[in-house]
């Protein structure tokens, strides 16, 4: 099983091809925000990689990212454990002033991806 750890909040094994986002929250107990509900939409369950990053993406994870014209994070929702990760949890609700953190993902990823090099 691949190892997530999370920087500042621990490890944990995690089902090989479980949804990061998924992984974060149910796994790590993190309050991870998932506004859209895994859509790659929203963009709110971004992390940061410290180690362990996918060295490829979905589409829709790209174009999302451009769109926003962001960079240096990735998109749980969009990201399969299938290694050992190290992220950091940047993006949760505690502060955030929202009320809660998104409809829950399903276990598949959504949009049906379509997978390219990073
Ligand atoms: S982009 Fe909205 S939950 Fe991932």
């Amino acid at each position: 099983m691949p190892k997530l750890t999370v920087d500042g909040v621990g490890q944990y094994e995690v089902p090989h091809g479980k949804r990061l986002v998924l992984a974060l929250e149910q796994d790590a107990g993190i309050d991870q925000l998932h506004a859209c509900g895994g859509n790659a939409r929203c963009t709110t369950c971004r992390v940061e990689f410290l180690d362990g990053e996918p060295d490829n993406m979905t589409v829709a994870e790209r174009d999302v990212l451009a769109a926003r014209g962001l960079s240096g994070i990735r998109l749980s929702c969009q990201i399969f454990c299938n290694q050992d990760m190290t992220v950091r949890a940047i993006s949760r609700l505690a502060g955030s002033g929202r009320k809660d953190a998104g409809h829950e993902p399903a276990t598949r990823i959504e949009p049906p991806p379509e997978w390219i090099d990073k």
